[in-house]
């Protein structure tokens, strides 16, 4: 078995609460790749155990703080607390969807695994989480409380390339013969595209956010920008909406969001439209439209600290178009999934949107990701998702 003892700085680091440590951290030591390994201080103290990476510049991702080796029962119990809390957050409805578990910020690292009614669906970006993924397959399938019919591994994440990790899209399980559909309560019935929709097949981490949005709908005009699967439009057409438009440039998920449409019951209220939005919110502005919600959910704008810059000027432009379409006491749900960005930025762009656009708005809720997306305390890019409701004064 390998082991690693870090360098003085990455001991600070490590007892500062970060779990990750990069490779120029660690004084010496020796592993395979992935394998789990125990930890020290350079004066030898333990310092716990983690997963090794020979290849990414996060050569650790710590597992425990305790001493003793990480054995089954230690993994059953990381698998059991997870199930334990969704469903004491009400999210095992067997027709529903949630994640299940959430990798590095719920103490798996590198493993993500999402559920679709009866189907998971699983991603893994890293050496460490490639060789644990059969053994907590198999203890989650243990501890769900109803059948799991299929299991497909969508392993074919770009952060991949750095662990020096080959995309793979593997059946371990069952068949996956076109969508899944879920069932969520109020009506809302989606299909699921999981071998090639985006992340797992859905943006699961913003169902709270949808309820909330689609409470400011009832009897208006709403407009869902960067749409994708059109979720955030047919909650709010669920809800009472009048009409819904959403935006969305991508093929398949402009058809995705029709027939979500119809499967929901709303098909006569959702209109959509295959647009680069950037240019189409301008030109509805110009045209003085007029919404009672705008929600725009772009692709992260920022995927690193060196992208910020940018990013800053793709908020503040995209929130200002956003804004236009907005009449005193309108709703803008305005997100942003990239983990550059903080909190704090991101209010700071909206209000320079306002300020540009000569309006005031003031923010009524900030919230994150859904519940079955924590964020790790101490692992800040674990806290990605901001999703801000401003009301337009
Ligand atoms: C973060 S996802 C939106 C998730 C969605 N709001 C939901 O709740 O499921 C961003 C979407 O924007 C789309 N997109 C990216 N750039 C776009 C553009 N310039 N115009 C229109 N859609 C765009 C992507 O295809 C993707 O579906």
């Amino acid at each position: 078995m390998g082991t690693m003892t870090l360098t003085g700085k990455g001991r600070r680091w490590l007892l500062n609460g970060h779990p990750w440590i990069y490779a120029d951290d660690v004084a010496d030591g020796e592993g395979t790749p992935g394998e789990l390994v125990p930890v020290f201080a350079p004066q030898g103290e333990s310092l716990g155990w983690a997963l090794f990476s020979a290849r990414s510049k996060i050569a650790l991702r710590m597992v425990t703080r305790e001493e003793e080796q990480p054995n089954r029962a230690f993994w059953e119990g990381r698998v059991r607390r997870a199930i334990q809390a969704r469903e004491q957050h009400g999210l095992l409805d067997p027709a529903g969807a949630c994640r299940l578990l959430s990798g590095d910020a719920e103490g798996i690292p590198g493993l993500i695994v999402d559920r679709y009614a009866s189907t998971l669906v699983l991603q893994t970006g890293t050496q460490g989480a490639d060789r644990m993924r059969d053994f907590i397959v198999e203890l989650l399938l243990e501890a769900m409380p109803f059948e799991v019919t299929a299991v497909l591994d969508r392993s074919d994440l770009s952060v991949r390339r750095l662990e020096a990790l080959e995309p793979r899209v593997e059946v371990l399980r069952g068949s996956i013969d076109g969508p899944v559909e879920v069932r969520e309560e109020g009506g809302l019935v989606y299909a699921v595209d999981v071998r090639e929709g985006h992340k797992t097949g859905a943006y699961l981490d913003m169902r709270d956010n949808r309820r909330r949005a689609a409470a400011h709908a009832a009897g208006g005009r709403v407009l869902d920008a960067f749409a994708y699967d059109g979720l955030f439009g047919i909650r709010a057409a669920l809800a009472g909406a009048e009409e819904v438009l959403c935006l969305e440039q991508n093929a398949a998920a402009c058809e995705r969001i029709l027939e979500n449409a119809r499967r929901s019951g709303v098909a006569d209220r959702v209109r959509v439209e295959r647009v680069d939005c950037m240019k189409d919110l301008r030109a509805r502005a110009e045209a003085e439209e007029r919404y009672q919600v705008a929600v725009v959910d772009p692709p992260a704008f920022a995927r690193n600290k060196k992208e910020r810059a940018g990013a800053e000027r793709g908020y503040v432009e995209l929130n200002r178009r956003a804004m236009a379409l907005l009449p005193e006491g309108g709703t803008l749900v305005s997100a942003s999934c990239s983990h550059a960005i903080s909190r704090r930025d991101f209010t700071a762009h909206l209000a320079s949107a306002a300020r540009v656009s000569g309006r005031e708005a003031f923010l009524e809720a900030l919230t994150g990701a859904a519940p079955d997306h924590p964020v790790r305390l101490g692992l800040p890019e674990s806290d990605y998702l901001k999703c801000a409701f401003v009301r337009m004064g």
